[in-house]
């Protein structure tokens, strides 16, 4: 065991190594641009200069003269699609904004043109060459530019129903005997994975292969066929592998339409590989937010009042909006809450999912805020954070499935040496370093929605197991395995995991931190289907429940799977008394309180994601506590992390090793945004500025020396077969905050306005 496959605690799985690794370390791994193709076309995108206006003429003399140019699909020769839903309401789709439809442009960067040739090199030659006329109009970029509308959240968008409140707030805030009021912002970020936003599409006759790299390929099939207008069995999504999505690839974007539709009429196989710079606008994005926190405490620490209201930009067409109150209302014990979220318009592309896209804005308003009053009480922020725990989400009442956040924070502060901490700001210095501690609660909701499985056993002990779940770098291929294999009682190595493809059983949406929990528990189900069968040939007239329970523990708690391979199944008994030599089970598993025609939408590819504050007698988060160091230089102001320790506990971890590199990625990257990390945008063009991976700036090792996770033992019987609570959003979240805090720590200055850059601090 090493750092990276920590020694498994209790109710953790085995730290087995990936199972994709060797595939991805020889390049054998085959990504969506990857795949060769029979006589391809190659398309190339032009996008709009402006952000608003129209086109006037296109001029394509010059550019149909570069050879090996096939054809120019502009939005005067395009082929006509159906005009898609938002997937954030109710639809499949990253925008409803449909370029190729009509001259009209709504935000810079948008597709105005797909040039074809027989060479990459020829497409991008001719697409430099198109000469698009427009007539443009002054764009609005983002907060404080003129022509914005704001409009409350609530009642625009089908997935934000309500502003959590309860109690009095304005009566309770008057009262507090102490108060913060304070405004917080977070800038636009971009996901920049590895790999582009890439589409091919190959029709045979009438049915269509998509291979994209894709967050849920059974949306995006049914995205597709729904704006061409064929049937959805007529189409099948490919992608064993996705170079990292973070959100980016969940939703139906506008180009793979455009290039199924152009293929079609091509009547041969159309490549695209969007450039770096074009998936910025071709695709979604966090938007900027704002924020004002209020909170009024009494001299013990304890929250009387609390008011979050947030702001978030979307584009003219669409309502997004992340609306992190749900969980920022919940988190702490407080008899009066109140709480307002609005959408502010602007001529911007659709924003969207982000990798924890509610709480990485809204907990850093939170948790800054929180390190504020800490400060004016006078009070260790740990402390404070201890007296305000609570068993209860305030706003409900609802009960926590499980809760660990002070666990986490005692061992989190025992690793970190939080003890030693100075609590005055500016107290602790190393020769021209200011040096600080701060600190920062994380938190994620539960998710899980239904999810099929087929799982083969052999009677060799050998296992296939079909779901179509989603490798975005999640470890789901490891995960997946080893739930067949703790299941069945064999060895991981002597299961073969399929996933990533829209003609296996379907599985939802890899986002919200639901893939290992949702996948894992249709692959239990159907484990136990098929030990099921097994069982009722060996013992036809027993009792079979009873039975199984005492035998092998087929009714056992989700979390002690790892007994079962105590008693193996005796297979060739099994076999031989089924008369055959291989059972095949398909499954399907919903979770607790999910709607009636789950199913139904499962196979449509519509999410009924349930479980975090949605459920209807509980609430479900997994929490985790981050200590972050910062040294500040005295007279240039740098800013350096040399450490960051994250303690953690989110139910049953499948796999401490995938676990520790989730969470190592999110601390981060969670660190990134609160220094690195913002898309410039020009105000007067509403255009990105760094839009590319030289000036969009990232962390790299040098910006962090040692970061440490650690995971806690959890178990929570309360929220699905396998017990997982999902980690891949959890500990990117409120790192900003901790830095932050412990920024003004080391200086006493408080910085609300993300990133911190060195600027931003005053001599
Ligand atoms: Mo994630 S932003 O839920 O893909």
């Amino acid at each position: 065991m090493s750092m990276a496959a920590p020694e498994p605690k209790a109710n953790m799985g085995q730290s087995v190594p990936r199972y994709d690794a060797v595939a991805k370390v020889t390049g054998r791994a085959q990504y969506a641009a990857d795949v060769p193709l029979a006589n391809p076309a190659y398309a190339y995108l032009v996008t709009s200069s402006i952000a608003k206006g129209r086109i006037d003429r296109f001029d394509l003399t010059v550019a149909k003269q570069v050879r090996g140019v096939i054809d120019i699909v502009t939005h005067e020769n395009a082929e006509t699609l159906k005009e898609p839903k938002l997937s954030s309401n109710g639809g499949y789709a990253s925008t409803t904004i449909q370029p190729l439809k009509s001259p009209e442009i709504a935000h810079e960067g948008q597709i105005v043109a797909v040039v074809l040739a027989e060479t990459f090199e020829a497409a991008r030659e001719a697409a430099h060459l198109v000469k698009v006329s427009y007539t443009a109009a002054v764009p609005t970029a983002t907060f404080d530019s003129p022509g914005t509308t704001a409009a409350r959240a609530k009642g625009q968008l089908s997935q934000f129903k309500e502003d959590p409140a309860v109690g009095d707030f304005a009566k309770a805030f008057e009262q507090a005997e102490v108060k913060v009021t304070a405004s917080y912002e977070t800038p636009t970020q971009h996901h920049n994975s590895m790999e582009l936003f890439a589409t091919s599409c190959v029709w045979n006759g009438d049915s269509l292969t998509i291979y994209e790299p894709s967050q849920y390929v059974y949306g995006l099939k049914n995205a597709v066929a729904d704006q061409l207008g064929i049937d959805a069995d007529k189409v099948r999504v490919i992608n064993p592998y996705v170079g990292g999505a973070f959100g980016s690839k969940g939703s139906m974007t506008p180009r793979t339409a455009i290039i199924a539709s152009i293929a079609r009429r091509l009547g041969r196989p159309v490549k695209l590989v969007a450039t770096r710079d074009q998936g910025f606008t071709i695709a979604t994005y966090r938007a900027e937010t704002r924020h004002v926190i209020q909170i009024g405490a009494g001299s013990d620490g304890r929250l009387t009042a609390l008011r979050h209201e947030g702001a978030e930009i979307s584009s003219r067409p669409d309502a997004y909006a992340v609306g992190g109150t749900k969980t920022t209302t919940r988190l702490y014990a407080c008899p009066n809450v109140a709480s307002l979220v609005s959408i502010v318009r602007a001529d911007r592309n659709t924003p969207g999912f982000m990798r924890s896209p509610p709480e990485v804005p809204y907990m850093f308003a939170l948790e800054s805020a929180m390190d504020e009053l800490a400060v004016k009480l006078n009070m260790d922020p740990i402390e404070l954070r201890r007296v305000n725990d609570t068993s209860k989400e305030p706003i409900g009442g609802k009960p926590y499935t499980s809760r660990s956040l002070l666990a986490c924070y005692d061992e989190g502060a025992k690793a970190f040496g939080w003890a030693n901490r100075n609590s005055q700001p500016k107290s602790m210095s190393d020769g021209d370093w200011l040096i600080g501690y701060g600190c920062a609660t994380t938190c994620y909701p539960t998710q899980m929605a239904p999810a099929a499985a087929r799982v083969r056993l052999q009677r060799d002990g050998r296992a296939r197991v079909e779901i179509a779940g989603h490798e975005i770098g999640n470890g789901a291929y490891t995960v997946i395995g080893q739930a067949a294999a703790e299941r069945l009682g064999i060895p991981f190595e002597k299961v073969s995991v399929f996933i990533g493809d829209s003609d296996l059983p379907p599985a939802p949406v890899a986002g919200g931190s639901n893939s290992t929990a949702s996948t894992c528990s249709a692959v239990i189900t159907v484990c136990d289907q098929i030990r099921r069968r097994l069982f009722k040939a060996l013992m036809p007239d027993e009792n079979l429940v009873d039975k199984a329970k005492e035998t092998v523990g087929l009714a056992q708690p989700p979390s002690t799977q790892a007994a079962q391979s105590d008693r193996p199944l005796d297979l060739d008994r099994a076999f031989d008394a089924l008369g055959v030599s291989v059972v095949e089970e398909y499954g399907e598993w919903k979770p607790e309180g999910a709607p009636m025609d789950s199913f139904r939408a499962m196979h449509k590819g519509e999410v009924r994601m349930v479980g975090g504050d949605k459920m209807s007698d509980k609430i479900a988060y997994a929490f985790g506590a981050e200590f972050v160091e910062v040294r500040v230089n005295r007279w240039t102001h740098e800013i350096r992390v040399p450490r960051i320790v994250g303690a953690f506990a989110a139910g049953h971890i499948m796999n401490p090793r995938t676990s520790h590199s989730q969470l190592m990625g999110g601390l981060i990257w969670g660190m990134s945004s609160a220094l690195h990390e913002a898309t410039e945008i020009d105000p007067r063009y509403a255009r990105y500025v760094n839009d590319n991976l030289a000036d969009y700036l990232m962390p790299v090792n040098a910006d962090v020396p040692s970061v440490e996770v650690i995971m806690l033992s959890e178990q929570d019987d309360h929220i699905n077969p396998a017990g997982v609570k999902g980690l891949g959003e959890l500990a990117n979240v409120g790192t900003n905050a901790a830095v932050c805090n412990a920024i003004f720590h080391a200086t006493g200055q408080r910085i609300r306005k993300l990133p911190v850059r060195l600027e931003k601090l005053e001599a």
